[in-house]
């Protein structure tokens, strides 16, 4: 019954679609509100009104400040709180630049899914007040009593947000589609003149690009030659990020010392992120295939000398390499996760989604509390502290910067990192490019409703505590006979699929998608998806130890102080933590056993990603080991073949995500 081959086949005859225009996707994307969280993940993003604390994203109570007259700044203020007491107060902020524009990004997402009233509204009052105030030119912003000439790229997050809104409700298009085609031709007039442009800008040209294109696939109202050519024109006055991942000029390591051929912004961290995106973006108006080809090399490149068995790659401010202590900023991480669902689904290669799913499990809850008040800017793989560095590990950040916080170090994450949990879940459904499939992407709990091809509608809701178990129960409903993929992760190993009362059968997936015959009316199958524990190596010896998505690691125990108290919201702190017992560990890596204990009400408590709550560990024998801390707040690197220092112990590793002090990379020894 299983047509592995159809998959690949359909991908070849879109792929020889017209050359002039855009080259189409290889799956396209559903709008934001057709997926929504279930089980566990819906308690993870959707508090419920007397359930607060948990799972509320910080910016949720975060409000923007519209314009006046008097004070002509957005700027973000908490629920109720003064004026004067908003985030980010200097105008860096204001005139729809970083701050206003990332919220909107956010929140339009965040409201649709937890179908808030409140955050819709005020997005709804964002939306209407930036186009309301268009200029006669075309400009959006607006920008008013600032000197600062007129610079492109503060938008582009707005227009994110605004091409959400409309896929959340279509009759938003009529408004949100002609003042975007009248920035359109401003913005291309403005290229050619050599106009809007500084080095933000040059760098984050591709988020334009996809907003373009989101106009050319959708409402291109007759204006295709004048969106194609704004699209050239980002690209050839942008940062040649076909060079920047060009193996000859990648840096293999840290680059605070090195000189970038470029300009030097491309090393930036978040820049990086959201450039990922910038060569299948390029490909769609060139059709050059070598530009897939560099896109998919570089994303190997950026993980093989700044990677993280958490999934995501190291940048405390700019690319850090390797080593265990240096950090990873928060806005990178949910930039990443964004592109790398996008390259996805351009390129298809399973391998995107794999590490987009690891990264999701793993780093992005890492690095923010479990009830999701505080998050830092920075995370580290071995964090045996989140307090004021002293030294401070960080090249370019300050020593606040590993704090959990309302807005340690800089207030963009605060803003930025709500579009996380909420884009992940609207990009794990997918279909082909003729619309008659559905494919499930991330694996995780999840209801979507949706009309394919022919007006088949369908429906899929997966009952599973995956990441936290290997069981899948998947019910599909359908007018019309169709076959439904779902991707089988590369860390699966011996994985088996039972369709109906058929018994469960070995899976057969062609490039990372397992074909599903569906039939009119309902089919329910179970998908096992169990894996080996697998170990990677580290810089000096080291270990990281993975279970399917999930990177292991120790929980250090710790204490808590409360640094500061937002005034106006109470639960809005900044946390330092405190190593409370011995976290210098070598372990026996032949020891290693993984043990579930699955909840008995069967459900995960919720947050499920904080200290002791997952049911999946692992458990090893250890030693304590002789390890320095680098002045008094980071561990040094881990030391190679260390001798036993004191007596056998058995240590538990926990899911990442939910560690907030950790070791990550172990040295090891071998017990005899
Ligand atoms: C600009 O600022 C000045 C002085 O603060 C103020 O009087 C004026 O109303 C502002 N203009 C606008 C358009 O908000
Ligand atoms: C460039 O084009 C913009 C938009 O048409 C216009 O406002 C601006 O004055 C032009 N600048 C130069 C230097 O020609
Ligand atoms: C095709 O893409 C590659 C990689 O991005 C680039 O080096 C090459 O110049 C492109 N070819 C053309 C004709 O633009
Ligand atoms: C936390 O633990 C550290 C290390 O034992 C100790 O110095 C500090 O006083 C403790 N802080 C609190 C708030 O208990
Ligand atoms: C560690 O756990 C294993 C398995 O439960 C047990 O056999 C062993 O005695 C324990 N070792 C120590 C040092 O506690």
């Amino acid at each position: 019954m299983f047509v592995p081959w159809s998959v690949s086949f359909s991908l070849l005859t879109s792929g020889v679609l017209a050359q002039n225009g855009l080259a189409p996707k290889k799956f396209l994307s559903l709008p934001l509100g057709a997926v929504k969280p279930a089980g566990w993940l819906h308690d993870q993003v959707l508090p419920s009104p007397e359930d607060l604390a948990h799972g509320i994203h910080i910016a949720s109570v975060v409000n923007v400040k519209l314009p006046t007259s008097s004070s002509p700044e957005y700027s973000l203020t908490f629920t109720s709180v003064a004026q004067s007491d908003w985030i980010g107060g200097d105008s860096y902020y204001s005139n729809l630049e970083e701050a206003g524009s990332y919220w909107f990004n956010g929140m339009v997402a965040n409201g649709v899914l937890v179908n808030d009233a409140t955050i819709k509204s005020q997005t709804q009052q964002f939306l209407d007040y930036v186009l309301d105030h268009q200029d006669e030119t075309g400009w959006l912003g607006p920008e008013v009593n600032t000197t600062k000439p007129r610079y492109l790229w503060g938008r582009y997050p707005f227009f994110f947000g605004a091409i959400q809104m409309v896929e959340a409700d279509p009759t938003q298009a009529s408004k949100v589609v002609p003042a975007l085609h009248k920035f359109v031709s401003l913005a291309n007039s403005m290229l050619h003149n050599g106009t809007g442009l500084e080095d933000w800008t040059k760098t984050r040209w591709e988020d334009f690009v996809i907003t373009l294109q989101w106009l050319y696939d959708f409402h291109p109202d007759g204006q295709e030659d004048v969106l194609i050519d704004t699209m050239k024109m980002l690209k050839w006055t942008g940062d040649p990020w076909e060079s920047v991942f060009e193996k000859q000029y990648f840096p293999t390591g840290p680059v605070e010392h090195l000189e970038n051929p470029f300009n030097v912004l491309t090393w930036h961290g978040v820049n990086m992120a959201e450039g990922l995106k910038a060569l299948p973006a390029t490909y769609r108006f060139t059709h050059n295939e070598s530009d897939l080809d560099r896109a998919s090399q570089g994303w190997d490149l950026l993980f093989q000398y700044h990677g993280r068995p958490s999934g995501i790659y190291a940048a405390d401010e700019y690319l850090a390499g390797l080593e265990a202590v240096r950090g990873t900023e928060l806005c990178l991480v949910v930039e990443t996760m964004f592109s790398g669902s996008y390259l996805y689904q351009v390129i298809g290669d399973p391998k995107f989604a794999d590490r987009v799913e690891r990264i999701t499990y793993n780093a992005l809850p890492a690095t923010l509390t479990g009830d999701m008040w505080s998050r830092q800017y920075l995370q580290e793989q071995n964090q045996i502290a989140a307090q004021n560095m002293s030294p401070n590990p960080f090249p370019e950040d300050g020593p606040y910067s590993n704090v959990f916080g309302l807005e340690p170090n800089y207030p963009c994450c605060t803003v930025n990192h709500p579009q996380g949990w909420p884009k992940f879940i609207t990009n794990s459904f997918l279909t082909t490019p003729d619309q008659k499939s559905l494919v499930h992407l991330y694996l995780g709990p999840f209801s979507t409703t949706t009309t394919l091809a022919n007006g088949n509608t369908v429906s899929a809701s997966v009952d599973t505590l995956y990441p936290f178990s290997d069981t899948l129960t998947t019910t599909i409903t359908a007018k019309q006979a169709f076959t439904y993929y779902v991707r089988i992760p590369s860390w699966v190993t011996d994985g088996t699929i039972a369709i109906g009362s058929s018994s469960a059968k070995a899976l057969s997936p062609a490039n990372g998608l397992q074909a599903v015959p569906v039939q009119a009316g309902t089919t329910k199958f179970v998908l096992n998806l169990p894996s080996e524990i697998t170990l990677e190596s580290r810089p000096h010896g080291s270990v990281a130890v993975h279970r399917g998505p999930l990177h292991y690691a120790f929980d250090i125990p710790r204490n808590q102080t409360v640094l500061t108290r937002n005034s106006q919201e109470n639960r809005a702190v900044d946390l330092q933590f405190e190593a409370t017992s011995p976290w210098q560990y070598a372990i026996d890596t032949s020891s290693l056993q993984f043990v579930n204990d699955p909840p008995s009400s069967g459900a995960l408590p919720s947050p499920v990603f904080d200290s002791g709550l997952p049911p999946f560990k692992i458990t090893a024998t250890a030693c304590a080991i002789d390890w320095q801390v680098a002045g008094s707040t980071f561990a040094s690197s881990p030391p190679e073949n260390p001798s036993c220092a004191g007596s056998l112990t058995n240590i538990t590793l926990w899911p990442f995500g939910s560690t907030k002090l950790r070791i990550g990379e172990f040295p090891t020894f071998t017990t005899s």
